[in-house]
């Protein structure tokens, strides 16, 4: 996936705001990068330009060498309300996207199954969303958004409004996922975490204040598997520094 030349501005009554400056990077298949920045500096923005889902001033994203011109049922989107219907199961909820494009009942039910199995809620499919914690909705949005079996994912601060200890406990989860899926899923996540963010991601992408341009990308070498006993790693920590220096 690349973002050639990206801006875009919002328009409303009063005045216009610029939000994204010729912004420019490519994403290798595979990998998973995570973006951060100051807040409302546009990380929202750009996730939902390579989405699909807004259409840049200038520049484009491309998919596969394409415009990217539409949302892509190649990209599946984690958002960081799970937004579930409360009258609906979580195996109804999961397969809402799946019954909106006429899939066979049969069909559809295997995709379901096989997604609510890779974020370990199988035995919750018959629960509601009221039943459920903040983390296991999560885990129902990130289910929904991969029965597709999208190529990509992205996602907008998917655990941020999960407390710590439950934020860890997914970030492993992603990472086992992403680890155990062939081809590797390519994954691109705002986070405003930093930790998080050298503790997941192949490489950072860091914006800068709005009007916001590439700040940096930065490699993060560290061998995998990761757990956050790398947090007391003195690697971790100078590339933890290096990226909350790009954002000031
Ligand atoms: N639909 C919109 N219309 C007008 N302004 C918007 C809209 N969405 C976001 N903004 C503004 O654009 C800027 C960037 O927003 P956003 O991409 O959500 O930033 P971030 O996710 O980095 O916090 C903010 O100043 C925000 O208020
Ligand atoms: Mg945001």
């Amino acid at each position: 996936m690349q973002a050639i030349h990206l801006a875009k501005q919002y328009t409303t009554q009063q005045s216009q705001l610029a939000v994204l400056e010729d912004i420019s990077f490519e994403i290798a298949d595979g990998e998973l990068v995570c973006l951060v920045g100051p807040s409302g500096c546009g990380k929202s923005t750009l996730l939902r330009l390579l989405a699909g889902l807004l259409l840049p001033e200038r520049g484009e994203v491309r998919l596969h060498g394409q415009p990217l011109l539409a949302p892509s049922p190649e990209i599946g989107l984690v958002f960081q309300k799970a937004n579930l219907m409360p009258w609906r199961t979580v195996f109804d909820n999961v397969i809402l996207p799946l019954q909106i494009q006429h899939l066979s009942l049969a069909e559809a039910t295997l995709r379901v199954n096989h997604a609510l199995s890779m974020v370990g809620l199988s035995e919750f499919a018959t629960s509601y969303p009221r039943e459920l914690s903040g983390g296991m909705e999560q885990r129902v949005a990130l289910a929904r958004a991969l029965v597709y079996d999208p190529q990509i994912l992205l996602l907008d601060e998917p655990f941020g409004a999960l407390d710590a200890l439950t934020r860890e406990r997914l970030n492993q989860e992603l990472l086992r996922l992403w680890t155990a899926t062939e081809p590797h899923k390519t994954i691109i996540m705002v986070t405003h975490d930093v930790n998080e963010a050298v503790l997941l991601a192949d490489r950072v992408l860091v914006l800068s204040q709005r009007p916001a341009r590439l700040a940096a990308l930065i490699p993060i070498p560290l061998p995998r598997p990761r757990s956050s006993a790398l947090f007391y790693d003195p690697q971790f920590g100078a590339l933890a520094n290096q990226v909350r220096q790009a954002i000031r």
